[in-house]
């Protein structure tokens, strides 16, 4: 291999290099075939629920199918029941079979160039036919896969058909809400016949200091052609701004028919490192060009950043030590259901972003490519997590009965295409595995060790963990010694024996609390802890009539624990590098500690439909430096109620006042994480001041609520874009004629969407609701709910109009450009 170096410090690169680079650019696009094309293929399908006998035909009449775009869920638009057999774990929506088709047309310019279909997740069992030809199955939803479709296609006027089969029939096979159908986005890439191969770049960074990076680039080149070929491979390093800083070419005999792997170094000055405050991202540039024609150019951002795991220390990220403050997070968006929304999953990272939250774990399986995207650009450290089950089961029809033949390929492709995001940091191969268990059966060993050694072979960058509930050092999985970090599912009554019991092992706590919570619901006294369900067959009679979890942070599963009985262990013990907390978000499926009508979680920081609850303002005070002050409950009580009164803050000191008088001063310590008042109710008004040195730093009042009088609507996007897709999230609060929140407001609320948009969704973040998600109505729960609008392609105005009896309309324009 002949290689020639050319790298390029950025001054230098400025004075010297801009004009004959820009020179030769314009030169070899001169020359250049037609690269890499990469369409969103979501658009103009058509879609069947239930099973057609030979769907895939490409002379089947669809034209009375349903028209849609893809992203898809059809769970999400069905009916709650407790007979649907996903049961209320798995969300009690229904499952199925469901058929899709697309028909288009490739130009003839497409014609000698290869094609390929790039699925980012399909839930699941899905088989894809191109005008008829059979190109596969993929059994596990969360894998993303890819079918060359270019010997079958058809070019010019003729048309082609392409099929996809869903088969979500047999239930239940997950433990939370899966989702059905192509709920992830599919792209149809086209190229030149010598190509950078699938997730073909890898990109690490073996030696980083503050002067210099090395960039170390892996690239698979694909020479598809029928002649073996001499290539040029060119790398180039861009910055944030897109100015090329570093530049590598090598050439290379590229074998008919075969895949070159290719190596190339290089060199960043004085690197700006990626971290949570600043996720710093560059992108490898790559080009091939063969007979001075260019041949395909692909992007991958990376960031440069070192971090270690330490026994005694914990972790750090770029030499500083930091506690990851994650959260663990199902894959469902909501009243949105499974189908991935950029704008959607954008929201939710905000939300947690602003409570301080720095790590996301892909709780149990391969995310979304476009969660890993944000988290790059956003500042998360990601544990991506392949699996919820091994070849031991926990459903009757989970993935475990695939695993024999599928776990090699899913979890190599995780780690294939997800391996150059900084942002992950952690892989997890399997959650709570049933594996643990036997003591005596060596599986959980044999496996652990062969999905360790094939996530190494793909990258030995980063520290492999498993979720364990069994932290006991003879647990098969753990024995293995497949784990760089021992990862703790809850035990947290044990973690500060954690230095004795792995003497010299790293800790992670890669599951922790399960506190449970509706939004305000307040259940007193506020500090005697409820552990619920009991015991499992005691769930009948577990908890409240109305199927409620208080918001106290006084509430937990008993394998579980409180918010603040976690976090003052963590943030006590320096070896605990950290915590991804059950969970961010309420998720569908779930409903510990109830059962049916209860259909969704009640795990989440944040509940269904975005609006925090209050132990959010617990973490937000203890992880961010923004001043914080946050008082709850409601103040509408019965006469002579005794209230306890809560305040999470990280002013120094807090005093409450009830209809101006004085009921005390509290002081914040490190360890006492909520300041409480315990009084009498009596109506009006009570006020929190937050002091700091004598200073007013903050102040809350609270007052007791009229009837419901009024409807507000606040959007947290007044301006979207007009790409069929965005959304504004908006919020809908019943006031009364003070404009006072109405902590128990029910009241039914009726939309109309006018101009350039639709209603995608609403919700309430009831846990117990049956109202359907996809309606143009809702009723509000504690004096809140939620309408989705999606913008349309037309740039213009959208309208929303809130309607109730007996309330003050109100109506708000979002506008789309
Ligand atoms: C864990 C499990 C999670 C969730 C959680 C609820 O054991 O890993 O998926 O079920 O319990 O507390």
């Amino acid at each position: 291999m002949n290689t020639k170096r050319q790298n390029l410090g950025m001054a230098f690169f400025h004075s010297c290099f801009l004009l004959p680079i820009l020179l030769l650019l314009i030169s070899s696009m001169a020359f250049s075939l037609n690269p890499r094309k990469i369409e969103n293929f979501g658009k103009n399908w058509k879609f069947n629920l239930g099973d057609i006998p030979n769907g895939q035909e490409s002379g089947l009449n669809d034209s009375q199918w349903r028209s849609l775009d893809l992203p898809h869920d059809w769970s999400i638009e069905g009916k709650f029941s407790k007979d649907c057999p996903a049961t209320p774990g798995g969300g009690a929506l229904p499952g199925g079979i469901g058929w899709y088709r697309k028909t288009f047309s490739m130009p003839n310019s497409e014609k000698g160039r290869l094609a390929f279909i790039d699925f980012d997740g399909v839930y699941r069992n899905s088989e894809v036919w191109i005008n008829g030809h059979y190109l596969g199955k993929r059994p596990y939803g969360y894998s993303s896969f890819r079918y060359e479709l270019t010997p079958f296609l058809k070019y010019g006027k003729e048309k082609n058909t392409l099929v996809v089969k869903v088969d979500n029939s047999q239930q239940p096979n997950s433990r939370w809400y899966s989702g059905s159908g192509i709920y992830r986005n599919v792209w149809l890439v086209t190229t030149e016949n010598i190509f950078v191969d699938h997730w073909g770049t890898f990109v690490t960074t073996p030696q980083v200091t503050d002067q210099s990076a090395t960039v170390s680039v892996q690239t698979k080149v694909r020479n598809a052609s029928p002649k073996n070929r001499t290539v040029t491979l060119r790398t180039s390093i861009l910055d944030r701004t897109g100015k090329h800083i570093a530049e590598f070419e090598s050439k290379a005999t590229a074998s008919k028919g075969s895949v070159s792997n290719i190596s190339q170094d290089l060199t960043v000055k004085n690197p700006i490192l990626w971290s949570i405050e600043n996720p710093y991202l560059y992108k490898v540039l790559t080009t091939i060009e063969c007979n001075g024609k260019q041949y395909d150019n692909v992007e991958t951002p990376f960031g440069i950043r070192t971090f270690a795991f330490d026994s005694a220390k914990g972790f750090s990220l770029n030499g500083n030590q930091l506690k990851i403050n994650g959260v663990c997070n199902h894959h469902d968006l909501g009243c949105l259901g499974a189908a991935i929304n950029y704008r959607a999953l954008q929201r939710q990272l905000e939300i947690l972003k602003k409570m301080g939250v720095n790590g996301i774990r892909t709780s149990h399986n391969p995310p979304a490519p476009e969660l890993l995207e944000l988290c790059d650009r956003m500042g998360f450290i990601v544990m991506d997590e392949a699996f919820d089950m091994w070849k031991k089961g926990k459903t009757q029809y989970d993935y475990s009965l695939n695993w024999d033949e599928w776990h090699q390929r899913d979890i190599e492709d995780m780690v294939l295409r997800d391996r150059n995001h900084p942002s992950v940091f952690i892989w997890s191969i399997g959650n709570e595995v049933t594996e643990q268990w036997d003591k005596k059966d060596s599986s959980g060993t044999v496996i652990a060790r062969e999905l360790a050694h094939t996530v190494r072979t793909m990258d030995p960058t980063r520290p492999i963990t498993a979720n364990c509930n069994d932290v006991d050092p003879l647990n098969p999985v753990i024995r293995s010694d497949a784990l760089d970090l021992i990862g703790y599912s809850y035990s947290w009554g044990i973690y500060k024996d954690f230095p004795s019991t792995y003497s010299g092992k790293k800790f992670i706590g890669s599951e922790t609390t399960s506190a449970l919570a509706t939004r305000g619901s307040y259940d007193m006294p506020s500090d005697s802890i409820r552990r619920w369900p009991v015991r499992w067959d005691s769930i009948l009679t577990t908890g409240n009539s109305d199927l409620s979890c208080s918001s106290y942070d006084n509430c937990s599963v008993p394998w579980g624990s409180t918010h603040e009985e976690t976090w003052k262990l963590i943030k006590k013990y320096p070896f605990l590098s950290g915590m991804y907390i059950w969970t961010g978000f309420d998720y569908l499926g779930e409903p510990t500690p109830y059962p049916w009508p209860a259909r969704s979680s009640y795990f989440g920081i944040v509940d269904l439909a975005g609006f925090p609850k209050d132990v959010y303002y617990l973490y937000q005070s203890e992880w961010t430096h923004k001043p914080v002050l946050h008082v709850f409950p409601y103040w509408n009580w019965k006469h002579g109620d005794t209230v306890d009164i809560w305040s999470y803050t990280n002013c120094e000191e807090v005093e409450l006042f009830l209809n101006g008088v004085s009921m005390g001063v509290q002081k914040k310590t490190d360890d006492k994480l909520h300041l409480m008042w315990r009084l009498p109710y009596t109506p009006g008004t009570l006020k929190a001041i937050g002091r700091t040195k004598g200073k007013e730093i903050l102040t809350q009042e609270i007052k007791t609520a009229g009837k419901p009088a009024k409807i507000v609507l606040e959007a947290d996007r007044s301006i979207i874009t007009a790409d069929g897709k965005d959304l504004s999230f908006i919020t809908v609060k019943i006031l009364d004629a003070q404009g006072t929140l109405v902590p128990h407001a029910d009241n039914l609320i009726h939309f109309n969407v006018s101009g350039c948009g639709k209603i995608v969704g609403v919700d309430n973040g009831l846990q117990t609701s049956m109202e359907s998600f996809k309606a143009s109505e809702r009723k509000a729960f504690h004096g809140l709910c939620l309408a989705v609008i999606q913008s349309n392609e037309k740039a213009g105005g959208i309208t929303l109009k809130a309607t109730s009896d007996n309330l003050e309309e109100s109506a708000i324009v979002i506008h789309s450009k």
